[in-house]
Formats: structure tokens, C-alpha cells, sequence
């Protein structure tokens, strides 16, 4: 009989040992960025009704949250604040005392080491839920600007090591860079999020944040899923501008985004695996459908094979324990 000839790719995959040789992308806990929701008031410990074992907390509570992060290694956590009062600025995002601003502070306090980044927007502030100033129903761009470069100064004076704006106005992160140059601040980084899709996998993050829009939906100012090379444009702007990190967001269904803009930028890249994709698998793996372990370190290889460098993930937890039990 004739010999078939053909490739034996089955070689490698023979043992575990094998397996672990050949492997070209690993997930680390290194590469995670856990995210905290902070409320005020006390005693607070409030379950999202749409994210499983994800909380809001409040200042006396939080360091539990934090803690255990520490604790599993985790070496960042990004922090999302739901303020007790809103007006059509958004000032208790830049307030001395805003809810962020006193939790970074008491984070910073108690783990110096720990990096603790902020998120720079305005959506959970204003009271009509938009991520800048209205007029005539209408975001204006630049009059945001200012609002957005005293809010990073606030958060960098509470402490924080990395301001992460994620409210796409254009020149957000040239009026942050110079923001937080001309206050003093030159080695705070800017983890932008550069490419930011107008998505529907953000309405959990939502109820968690109060931050939904009261008229009207974020295509203005957030990017239409259809398009890819509008992403490099975006990420090119922000490196002119002086970003040190790009986000894209959301991270599954853009996986082919994440690629292109590492391939193009070079920079590091930062996969946020947004709150509808967590409590899509959350409420899967409820119902038995799915291994939640093993499809959520399936998904976050699959992230760092796109060309991501970090992961923001409300998985953090979880991945640090089960890599703990792996290695
Ligand atoms: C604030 C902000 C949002 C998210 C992160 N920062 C919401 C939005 O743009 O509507 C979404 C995060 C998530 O879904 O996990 N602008």
C-alpha cells in the first residue's frame, strides 16, 4: 500500500509536558487589572443584580475587596465610583472629596504598592448620564475637555498611579496630558481607552454605575462596531497625544481590533472584557451550560493571543485563584 504522506502536528500535543513547551501564549495574574465599584454611604456590600459576585462597596466595607486582590496577586485594580449627588457637570467627579477621590486615597493609605488606576469620566456624575456637557441635547466636545483635565488632576492628587479616561471626546487625552503636566504630574500615565465602541455589552456595567444616558444612546462620541480602521486612527491620535497605554473595549467581539492596533501601535495593550461578557458566562455557568473555568481561561488566552498585554476583567479574582491551582 502506498504511504500517505502527510504533516504529523499530533507530535506535539502528545503529553502535558509537551503541551506546556510548545504553548505561545500564557495568561499571568501580572497581566491583570481588577475592577472595584465604590459607593457612598456605609455598611454597604450590594450585589449587581447583573453581575454575579460583583459589588458596589462602600469605603468602610471596600478594604476586604481589596485586600483579597492584594492577597491573590493581582497587581492593579481600576476604580469606578457612584457618587451620591449628580448635576449637569459632573462635579463630584473632580471634587477633593468625591467618592473616587477619598476611595483612592484610603487605598493608596493602606497598599502603596498596589497600583491603583482611575477611571476619568463623567457619565456616572451627570445628571443626564452623558459622558460631557449638553447643550441643545447635544455632548459638546470641547467645553468637556477642561472638566476632564480637572477630574484627572483630582484623582492624581488622591494618589492615583494611572488616570484611565474612557469618555472619547476628542483631545481627551492631550488636555489630560497637559492637565496633569502643568500641576506637577509628568510621571502619571495615561492608560487611555483609545478605541471605545458604542457596544451593548455595556448595559450590566450600567446598573452597577448608575450611569446610563437619561435621552438619547453614546454614538456620537463612541465608535460603531462596524469599523476597524477607524481604531487605528483613534489609537494614532492618542499616541500623539501622549497616551502610554490603549484600551479597546469591548474585548471579544473585537478581538481582530486588539490585533491591529498592537500590530500598528507597539504599545501596550490593554483588553477590557467588558460587564456583558462577564455576566454572559456568569449567568451560562449558573445554569450548568458551561465550565465556567475552563471557558473563562480559554477566553482570557484568547485575549492575550490577540496582542493584549493586560486584561481589565471582573474574572480577576477567579483567574488569580485558578492559575494558583494550576502552577
Ligand atoms: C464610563 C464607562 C463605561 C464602561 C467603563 N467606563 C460605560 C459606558 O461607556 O457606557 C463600561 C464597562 C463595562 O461594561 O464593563 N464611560
Amino acid at each position: 500500500m502506498k504511504q500517505l504522506e502527510f504533516n504529523r502536528h499530533r507530535r506535539l500535543r502528545q503529553t502535558a509536558s509537551i503541551r506546556r513547551m510548545v504553548r505561545e501564549t500564557s495568561v499571568k495574574t501580572d497581566d491583570l487589572i481588577y475592577p472595584i465599584f465604590v459607593i457612598e454611604g456605609e455598611g454597604v456590600k450590594n450585589e449587581i443584580p447583573s453581575m454575579p459576585n460583583v459589588f458596589q462597596w462602600s469605603l468602610d466595607l471596600v478594604d476586604t475587596e481589596v485586600e483579597e486582590a492584594v492577597a491573590l496577586g493581582i497587581p492593579s485594580i481600576i476604580v469606578f465610583g457612584v457618587p451620591a449627588d449628580k448635576d449637569d457637570v459632573g462635579s463630584s467627579a473632580y471634587h477633593d472629596h468625591g467618592i473616587v477621590q477619598k476611595a483612592i486615597r484610603q487605598i493608596k493609605e493602606k497598599h502603596p504598592d498596589l497600583t491603583v488606576i482611575a477611571d476619568t469620566c463623567l457619565c456616572q456624575f451627570t445628571d443626564h448620564g452623558h459622558c460631557g456637557v449638553i447643550e441643545d441635547g447635544k455632548v459638546l466636545n470641547d467645553p468637556t475637555l477642561d472638566l476632564l483635565a480637572k477630574t484627572a488632576v483630582s484623582q492624581a492628587e488622591a494618589g492615583a498611579d494611572i488616570i484611565a479616561p474612557s469618555n472619547m471626546m476628542d483631545g481627551f487625552v492631550a488636555a489630560i496630558r497637559h492637565g496633569l503636566d502643568e500641576a506637577g504630574y509628568h510621571d502619571v500615565p495615561i492608560m487611555s481607552y483609545s478605541v471605545k465602541y458604542a457596544s451593548a455589552f455595556y448595559g450590566p456595567f450600567r446598573d452597577a454605575a448608575h450611569s446610563s444616558p437619561k435621552f438619547g444612546d453614546r454614538k456620537t462620541y463612541q465608535m460603531d462596531p462596524a469599523n476597524r480602521l477607524e481604531a487605528i486612527r483613534e489609537a494614532q491620535s492618542d499616541i500623539e497625544e501622549g497616551a502610554d497605554f490603549l484600551i479597546v473595549k469591548p474585548a471579544l467581539s473585537y478581538l481582530d481590533v486588539i490585533r491591529e492596533v498592537k500590530d500598528h501601535s507597539g504599545f501596550p495593550v490593554v483588553a477590557y472584557n467588558v460587564s456583558g461578557e462577564y455576566s454572559m458566562i456568569k449567568a451560562a455557568s449558573q445554569n450548568g451550560w458551561v465550565d465556567e473555568k475552563a471557558i473563562v481561561l480559554e477566553k482570557m488566552t484568547s485575549m492575550k493571543r490577540a496582542g493584549a498585554d493586560l486584561i481589565l476583567t471582573y474574572h480577576a479574582k477567579d483567574v488569580a485563584r485558578w492559575l494558583k491551582e494550576t502552577n
